[in-house]
């Protein structure tokens, strides 16, 4: 499975800590946000990216995560002119897809948990149709919402409703089959200018090939939309780490425990960050993972 990352967008409600860099690049407590969506993926298993961002953000998103080799994954880069919506995504990765089925994540995505990595996984092995994760919120009018009939099924889809059908907000990770790019370029733009993922969702549930995964209790997904969002986030990931003295989002350790690289690749995957803490944690990790080897 291939996946791609969307780290553009405007940033509005962040301005003006993105005047001049894209939230994706912001810092989630003690790592740029972009780190916590590669994990989640990384953690299911991805090794083929394509990353999308802006022409002023690509360049920057290469500096920081390269070609991914340090990580034993690939990565690609492509270029959104202007934020003319998620789905476009699909039309710009249509190359990288080749027809095959491909898994889309926002770079602003950031969840705790695995129940989160099984069902994702799950989905991947077995991409058909289109999948989508839905997560109980307070303030569904403020997502994509999903409504059920009685027996658990997908009803409907709705942007940003005013009056919300249930409080299941469509998350930004989804899974869709060879299909994806071609209905996207047939979707005519919102009202806003936007080729809406819930336009293409819609398809898919008018096909009755929507598959959508209720996400319980036990995931956590953290907004970082907004000035307060972030900080709750940022407090989020430092209770859990202060904790556990475990990392979470931290990509080199998800490279060791995937075994994507060896422990013997440690220098390289430490490099950039010297002896500080974040690189002693990865080269504990590292011993760590070759006493449970040996
Ligand atoms: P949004 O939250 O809809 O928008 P935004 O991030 O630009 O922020 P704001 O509302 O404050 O202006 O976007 C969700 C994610 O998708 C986010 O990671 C940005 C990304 N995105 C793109 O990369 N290109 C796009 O065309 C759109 C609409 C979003």
């Amino acid at each position: 499975m291939k996946a791609i990352i969307l780290a553009g967008g405007s940033g509005t409600r962040l301005a003006p800590m993105t005047a001049a860099i894209s939230k994706q690049l912001l810092p989630v407590y003690d790592k740029p946000m972009l780190y916590y969506p590669l994990s989640t993926l990384m953690m299911a298993g991805i090794r083929d990216y394509l990353i999308i961002s802006t022409p002023r953000d690509v360049p920057l998103i290469q500096q920081l995560l390269s070609d991914g080799a340090r990580l034993g994954i690939r990565i690609s880069y492509a270029v959104q002119d202007a934020p003319r919506g998620i789905a476009e995504a699909l039309i710009i990765g249509e190359a990288f897809a080749a027809g095959e089925p491909v898994c889309l994540m926002l770079g602003d995505n950031v969840f705790f948990g695995h129940k989160m990595i099984e069902p994702l996984s799950a989905a991947c092995a077995n991409a058909t149709g289109a999948t989508v994760f839905a997560y109980y919120v307070r303030d569904p009018e403020r997502y994509g919402v999903v409504s059920f009939d009685a027996a658990g099924r997908p009803t409907s889809l709705m942007e940003k409703p005013s009056m919300p059908a249930s409080n299941w907000a469509v998350t930004g990770v989804y899974v869709y089959d060879g299909q994806a790019a071609s209905i996207a370029k047939s979707l005519t733009p919102s009202a806003r200018g936007e080729i809406e993922i819930t336009d293409l969702n819609k398809v898919y549930l008018q096909q009755g090939a929507l598959n959508v995964v209720k996400m319980g209790r036990g995931v956590a997904w953290l907004d970082t939309g907004t000035p307060e969002s972030m900080l709750e986030a940022a407090q989020f990931i430092h209770v859990m780490e202060a904790r556990q003295g475990l990392k979470i989002g931290c990509i080199e350790e998800i490279a060791l425990r995937k075994k994507f690289v060896s422990p013997s690749a440690l220098d390289a995957l430490v490099a950039p960050y010297g002896n500080n803490a974040y690189g002693q944690y990865v080269r504990r990790v590292a011993e760590e993972i070759t006493e449970q080897r040996a």
